[in-house]
């Protein structure tokens, strides 16, 4: 099987999901979307309204801004590959529970070891405590890694969560200038 085959039959299992509750609330299941050859992964938190509603990451208004960040460095959304750490939407857009994010871990761990993406952006805490345990997003942010993940180094470059950016001014200039730090690699 090719990687959009792998990734297709990988989607399959992700909308029949049933590992943690959060299913049956839902209105379905995001499992992610783009190039199955992407060399940058983009990872956020969890589903949305409209993404619960779409089927697809990144479709609100957080959404809107991430679109703006890649074309800003003139990366189509289509040459990269978005998902979350959750695949279902929490109740309210609550955070992840640490039971939830352990229940869908095997489903990024497996995009990752199928796409092979030398870049992962991180975008919010969640994603970043992944990969950097113990980091906090105020000071980490921007400032690429190499860490050791599915067998291969990888530069994980953590920024701050385009919801956040959405509501703090300060944040909005900081993941901007962060977004630019993509190019260099
Ligand atoms: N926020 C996220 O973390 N992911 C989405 O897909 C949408 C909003």
């Amino acid at each position: 099987m090719n990687k959009e085959q792998q990734l297709e039959e990988l989607a399959q299992t992700i909308k029949h999901c049933q590992n943690c509750p959060l299913y049956q609330k839902a209105t379905q299941a995001v499992p992610g979307e783009g190039n199955p050859e992407a060399e940058i992964m983009l990872t956020g938190e969890a589903p949305g309204f409209f993404e619960d509603k779409e089927g697809r990451p990144f479709v609100g208004q957080a959404g809107k801004l991430l679109d703006k960040l890649l074309d800003s460095i003139n990366l189509p959304r289509k040459e990269v590959f978005i998902c979350n750490m959750l695949r279902h939407r929490p109740p309210e857009n609550r955070d992840p529970l640490p039971q939830e994010i352990e229940a869908c871990r095997p489903f990024l761990d497996k995009q990752i070891e199928i796409i092979d993406p030398r870049i992962i952006v991180t975008l919010g805490r969640y994603s970043l405590n992944k990969f950097l345990p113990g980091e906090f997003i105020s000071k980490v942010h921007g400032q690429a890694r190499f860490v050791d993940f599915a067998g291969k180094k990888r530069i994980i470059i953590p920024m701050y969560h385009p919801a956040a950016a959405l509501r703090n001014g300060i944040i909005m200039e900081e993941l901007k200038k962060d977004f630019q730090k993509i190019v260099q690699f």
